[in-house]
This record gives C-alpha cells, sequence and structure tokens, in this order.
C-alpha cells in the first residue's frame, strides 16, 4: 500500500517545529537576523538533546516577527502536510512567540495564520483547526497570558488548549489557572506530559488540568492501572514515535511502547511533533509502523478514526472530513 496518498489525521504538530529550514534560513537572510547553531553544515536543524532542542526551536522562531512571517509559515508547513495525505490537522499556536503574549498583536498574527489555511484548504484540500500552547518553561504567569490570548478568540476554528515545553518545569497543577480559563472560554484540553516524566505527570495531567488528550504520554505504559485508568476516563493520547526515538526516549521504533499500548486498549493516535527536527513526515511514521509492528490498512484505518473523534474541531467538520 501506498502510504504517502493514504488520508491521514494528525493531532499533534507545533507550527514553528514544522517550518522547513530553508524558510527559516531565508527569512534570517532577508531580515540580517543571526540564528548561528540553529542549522548544522548541510542545513538540518542541529540539536543534541531535548533542552537543545528547545533552545535551537526558541531561536529559529527569532525570525518569525510578523503576522506575514506566520502566514507564510503556514502556507509552507500545510504544503508538506499536504503532500504526506494529511486532510485534517491539529497545530499548536503559541502567543508567546505570535506577540509576545499581547492579545491585540496575537489578533493579528491569528488572523493571518487562519487567512493562509483558508487558502490551503481551497488549493490543497487540507483542514487546519489550532489549538493555542503556552510554554512550560515561560512559567505559569506568562502562561495565564497566553489563556487570556486562546480564550478571547477561543471559537469553532481555535478550538484548544494546551501546553508543551520543558516537562521537568514546576508541576503540571501550577498552571490549573490557565487551564480553567481555557475550559470556561470552551476550548477542549491537552498537555504534554509523560514523554521525559513518568506515569505520575501524566496522572497529574488529567487530576490537575483535566485534560481529555495527553501529548505523548507513552510513559503511562510503566504503570498498568493508570493505563485502565485512562481507558475508563477515555483519555486519548497523541503519539509521536519518531519524535520520541530521534530525541532518545526509546533507542529504535522496535522498543517504542505504542504497540502495547494500542493492544492493552487505549486510544493512540500518531502525529510527527516537528517534522523537520526529527527528520520525520507523516509517510515515514505510517511506514515504520507497518514494517516494525506490522500494521495494515486496517489499523491505520482505525487509527485515523480514533483521531478524528478525539479532534477538537466541530461536528460538522469532523462529518465532512470522515
Ligand atoms: N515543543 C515542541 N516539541 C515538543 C516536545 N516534543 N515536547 C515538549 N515540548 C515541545
Ligand atoms: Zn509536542
Amino acid at each position: 500500500m501506498t502510504f504517502r496518498t493514504f488520508p491521514k489525521a494528525e493531532l499533534h504538530l507545533h507550527i514553528e517545529g514544522a517550518a522547513p529550514p530553508k524558510l527559516i534560513a531565508g527569512l534570517a537572510r532577508e531580515k540580517s537576523v543571526d540564528i548561528a547553531g540553529v542549522f548544522d553544515e548541510r542545513g538540518n536543524y542541529a540539536y543534541r538533546d531535548f533542552l537543545q532542542f528547545l533552545k535551537v526551536y526558541e531561536a529559529a522562531t527569532q525570525v518569525l516577527q510578523t503576522p506575514e512571517d506566520y502566514r507564510r509559515l503556514t502556507l509552507a508547513v500545510l504544503e508538506e502536510s499536504a503532500a504526506h495525505g494529511v486532510v485534517y490537522s491539529e497545530a499548536f499556536l503559541s502567543p508567546d512567540f505570535c506577540g509576545g503574549g499581547d492579545l491585540a498583536a496575537w489578533r493579528e498574527y491569528l488572523h493571518a495564520i487562519r487567512e493562509a489555511a483558508d487558502q490551503a484548504e481551497r488549493e490543497m484540500g487540507i483542514t487546519l483547526r489550532g489549538v493555542v500552547t503556552c510554554v512550560r518553561h515561560f512559567g505559569p504567569e506568562q502562561a495565564k497570558k497566553t489563556a487570556l490570548c486562546a480564550a478571547e478568540t477561543a471559537d469553532d476554528w481555535l478550538c484548544g488548549f494546551g501546553m508543551g515545553g520543558d516537562e521537568n518545569a514546576g508541576e503540571q497543577g501550577d498552571f490549573a489557572y490557565s487551564f480553567d480559563m481555557a475550559r470556561e472560554a470552551g476550548l477542549r484540553l491537552t498537555t504534554h506530559a509523560g514523554e521525559w516524566r513518568g506515569p505520575e505527570e501524566v496522572r497529574a495531567a488529567v487530576r490537575d488540568l483535566r485534560v481529555e488528550r495527553v501529548g505523548h504520554g507513552v510513559r503511562v505504559i510503566e504503570d498498568l492501572a493508570l493505563v485502565d485508568e485512562l481507558i475508563e476516563k477515555d483519555v486519548v493520547l497523541e503519539v509521536c514515535p519518531g519524535s520520541n526515538v530521534m530525541l532518545g526516549v526509546y533507542p529504535k521504533l522496535a522498543a517504542h511502547p505504542i504497540e502495547k499500548l494500542r493492544e492493552r486498549g487505549i486510544k493512540v493516535t500518531v502525529s510527527t511533533d516537528d517534522p523537520p527536527f526529527f527528520h520525520t513526515d507523516m509517510t515515514k511514521e505510517y511506514e515504520g509502523l507497518a514494517r516494525v509492528f506490522e500494521w495494515n490498512e486496517d489499523d491505520f484505518k482505525a487509527l485515523n478514526q480514533t483521531a478524528l473523534a478525539a479532534a477538537f474541531c466541530d461536528d460538522a467538520t469532523r462529518d465532512r472530513i470522515a
């Protein structure tokens, strides 16, 4: 089967982390911004470990300075996703990088991103929805500003709120105020947990932030009672196998727990996270799962049904895509 054209839904994609290196390098030249250290000699993003990855990620965002830059970024990202058969994508959007958490600025960035999304939908048949994300290592006070941006712009398109960044910075519960604000504005919730820290972190995410999806969450495999609790609560995992292998959470795909988690009965979905950083795309993710775990067409169909059912979009959008 040809995986490239197989219709896919992707729920976990950071828009800046999906930036083609050429776009970032081109913007750096145009604006004369020095981003030394972001790329290796071959023009790939260069980092050694997770914390350096976060630094390089943030350094690359320094060239994304205007709504027009985000319009170009969004188009480039969606073009790449559509080329890999993605028909529905949820992207993490960061008011922290789009105007520093200022609401008026954020509105302008969001407008530009949505213009690009409309164009991509018309021209490439890919549907994008936005999930505002706060950055954990920027701290709870900054997250409140981010949550306010999210709450003030929440609608059918801007439909979720989440948190990424360094999982070792503070506790999930430190961000409860922001997640409560987002929930009250009607936003659906997800947070990165169980990528670096163990099962206890996922337990805290569900208990303290009341999220319905978890970004990564793979380390719950270390606590089967928790896996069963998550099944009972219908929590869905946004699993990013290529990301986990590239960042060293697992040494190789064969050691990744996605198959064990699926067998146990927890709902898993598959995404790329930050594709150029991890030298991956949705085609490669599917090819890997087929090769290593012998997933077949029916498995991938079921995977996408799970993803669409867990998508934060409204039912009319879901029905149109399914
Ligand atoms: N931001 C972008 N990618 C991330 C990841 N894999 N974990 C946490 N924060 C992120
Ligand atoms: Zn992520």
